[in-house]
C-alpha cells in the first residue's frame, strides 16, 4: 500500500518534476518547487531529450539526490489533469527501488492536486506474489508519495490525498485479483478474499454457492459454471450509507477463466483469458472504495463467478438454459458465456433493488467481446445505454477520471439476428457489430424503465504489451475509478 502526502516544501531524496515543449522549445515544469532550470535545460537539451509523454529522464540533483524528469508533451496554456497524472504514474513506475518521492508538477487546484497525487500512487504497483526464486529481484516500487503544493494545509487538499490512497488501494485490488492466475483465483477462492475484505470495510456480504444458485434458477450461471470442477459463485455485497441519495446496481463478469468451453479457443492467447474476471474486479472494489469514501450512495455490488471450461459436462452448442426469472436462452456458442452469467446477475440486481425502493442505475462491467477491441482499441472502453442522461453523466464521471469510454449505440435492426428457433433468445447473433449484439442480448434483461449502462472493457481491463502512464502490463484496473467518480458526482447533485 502506498502513502500519499502533501508538502509545501521538497521532503524527499528524490524531486519529479515535468518537463515538455513549448514551439518545439524544452521548458521545465517544476511547479511550486524551487529549483534553478537553467541550467539543466541546457543539460537536457544536450542529451537529445524531446519532453514527450512517457519520457524519464533522471539526473543527479543538487538539493535532492535524484531529480527526475517526465515527460508532459506539448504544454498549452494549461496541462489537462489526466496528462498530469499519466507523468505522475510514469515517473514513479520508473523509481522502483527508491523508498519514496516528491512530485513538483503544476497545480492550481485541487483537482490537479488529485490528478498528481492519483497518477503516482497508482504508478507505485507491483505484483510479485508468485515469483519464487526471482523474487529478491524485484525492487520494489516506493511506498511514500508526496505531491508539492501551495496548498498542502487545506482541507479540500487533504481529502484529495487521501481519496488517492483510497483509489490506488482499490486499483491494486482489482490488478491483484485479475494477475492472480486462474490456478489460484476460482469462483471460491475469489469470494473468500471479498468475503474477508468486506468485512473489512464493513460492507454486507452474501454469497450464493453451486447449490444455492442451482436451487434459485441461475440457469446461466450454472449453465456457464458446469464444465468445471471448480464451482461457480454469486457475490454479492451491500453497502448502504444511513442518509443515501441514490442506489445504485453494479455488477460485473466474472469468468476467473475463459477457454470459450466446447467452442475452444485457439492456444495463442489464451493465457490472457484469466482477466476475463476484470468486471467482478472492478466492481468489488468499487464499492469497497465508494463505503470507504463514506458517499451517500447506497450500492449493491454484483459478482457472478464461474470458469468456462471443457469437459463433458460443459455446455453443448444447442443446450437450452433458463436464466434467472424464467427466460430461455439457446446457447449456440458456448464461448458467449459472459452475458449468460450476467443475465442472471441482472435480473437478480433487478429484483433485489425494487425491493429496496427501486434503482436509480444499474451498471454492468465486463469483457464481453473481442468485437469491442477490434472497434476501439485496448486504451478505449464502450458504453452503451438505455438511457442517455445517465450516459452522459458516466461520460462527465470519465472526463474527470480520465479513463477514455466512448458512447456505443444498441440498433434495434440486430437484434432479430438473436432470435432463437426453438428458444426465447439466442446467446449469438450477427458477428458484425458483435459488440452491439452482445449489448442488445444484456438489454433483454434490463427493465426499460431503469436507468442502464453497458461498459464494454475487453480491450484495456488487461495490458498484453508495454507499460505506459500510470498503466502497468497485466490487470489495469479500468473502470473502478469512473464507477467511484459516477457516485461522486450523484453525492454532489441534490
Ligand atoms: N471473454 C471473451 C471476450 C474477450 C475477447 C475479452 C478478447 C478480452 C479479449 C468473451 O467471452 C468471448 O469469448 N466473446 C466472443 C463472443 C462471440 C462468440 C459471439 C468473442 O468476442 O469472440
Ligand atoms: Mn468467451
Ligand atoms: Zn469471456
Amino acid at each position: 500500500m502506498v502513502k500519499v502526502k502533501l508538502t509545501d516544501k521538497l521532503d524527499s531524496d528524490v524531486l519529479v518534476v515535468g518537463f515538455g515543449t513549448v514551439n518545439k522549445k524544452l521548458k521545465i515544469e517544476s511547479g511550486a518547487s524551487q529549483i534553478d532550470t537553467t541550467s539543466l535545460l541546457a543539460t537536457l537539451t544536450a542529451m537529445g531529450a524531446t519532453g514527450k509523454a512517457d519520457e524519464i529522464i533522471k539526473l543527479p540533483g543538487k538539493t535532492s539526490r535524484l531529480i527526475v524528469f517526465t515527460g508532459l508533451g506539448e504544454i498549452e496554456s494549461s496541462i489537462e489533469p489526466e496528462r498530469l497524472r499519466r507523468a505522475a504514474g510514469a515517473a514513479a513506475r520508473e523509481l522502483v527501488g527508491n523508498k519514496s518521492a516528491c512530485f513538483a508538477l503544476p497545480n492550481k487546484s485541487v483537482v490537479e492536486i488529485s490528478a498528481i497525487a492519483e497518477g503516482a500512487a497508482l504508478g507505485c504497483y507491483s505484483f510479485t506474489e508468485f515469483r519464487g526464486k526471482s523474487k529478491d529481484d524485484q525492487k520494489a516500487p516506493l511506498t511514500q508519495v508526496s505531491v508539492i503544493t501551495k496548498f498542502a494545509d487545506t482541507s479540500q487538499a487533504k481529502a484529495a490525498a487521501k481519496r488517492a490512497e483510497i483509489i490506488a488501494e482499490q486499483t491494486f485490488l482489482v490488478r491483484d485479483l485479475i494477475n492472480t492466475p486462474p490456478s489460484h483465483l476460482t469462483p471460491n477462492t475469489f469470494s473468500l478474499k471479498i468475503k474477508k475484505l468486506a468485512s473489512k470495510y464493513g460492507v454486507k456480504v452474501e454469497v450464493l454457492n453451486e447449490a444455492a444458485l442451482r436451487k434459485g434458477g441461475y440457469g446461466g450461471i450454472i449453465g456457464v459454471g458446469q464444465g468445471s470442477s471448480n464451482p461457480p459463485a454469486l457475490i454479492h455485497l451491500s453497502y448502504k450509507p444511513t442518509k443515501a441519495k441514490k442506489r445504485f446496481a453494479f455488477i460485473g463478469k466474472g469468468i476467473t477463466f475463459d477457454t470459450g468451453g466446447l467452442a475452444l479457443k485457439p492456444a495463442n492467447g489464451m493465457e490472457a483469458m484469466k482477466a476475463d474476471m476484470s468486471g467482478a474486479a472492478a466492481v468489488m472494489a468499487a464499492v469497497f472504495a465508494i463505503a470507504q469514501l463514506k458517499l451517500p450512495i447506497a450500492i449493491d455490488g454484483w459478482a457472478p463467478l464461474a470458469e468456462n471450461m471443457v469437459s463433458d459436462t460443459a455446455t453443448r452448442p444447442s443446450d437450452v438454459i433458463t436464466i434467472y426469472g424464467g427466460k430461455t436462452v439457446e446457447v449456440l456458442n458456448p464461448d458467449a458465456e459472459g452475458r449468460l452469467v450476467l443475465a442472471d446477475a441482472l435480473v437478480r440486481a433487478a429484483e433485489v433493488g425494487k425491493k429496496a425502493g427501486g434503482l436509480d442505475a444499474i451498471i454492468d462491467v465486463a469483457t464481453l467481446t473481442g468485437a469491442q477491441v477490434v472497434a476501439l482499441g485496448t486504451r478505449t472502453s464502450a458504453v452503451m445505454t438505455n438511457d442517455d442522461e445517465l450516459c452522459n453523466q458516466f461520460l462527465s464521471a470519465t472526463s474527470i477520471s480520465g479513463e477514455l469510454f466512448w458512447p456505443m449505440p444498441l440498433p434495434i435492426e440486430l437484434r432479430a439476428s438473436l432470435d432463437s428457433p426453438i428458444a426465447d433468445i439466442a446467446n449469438i447473433g450477427d458477428r458484425m457489430g458483435g459488440m452491439l449484439v452482445a449489448g442488445l442480448f444484456l438489454k433483454e434483461f434490463v427493465d426499460p424503465n431503469t436507468p442502464w449502462l453497458h461498459l464494454d472493457i475487453a480491450g484495456p481491463a488487461f495490458n498484453t504489451t508495454d507499460p505506459h502512464g500510470y498503466t502497468p502490463v497485466g490487470g489495469t484496473g479500468i473502470a473502478l475509478r469512473s464507477l467511484v467518480c459516477l457516485a461522486e458526482l450523484a453525492s454532489s447533485q441534490s
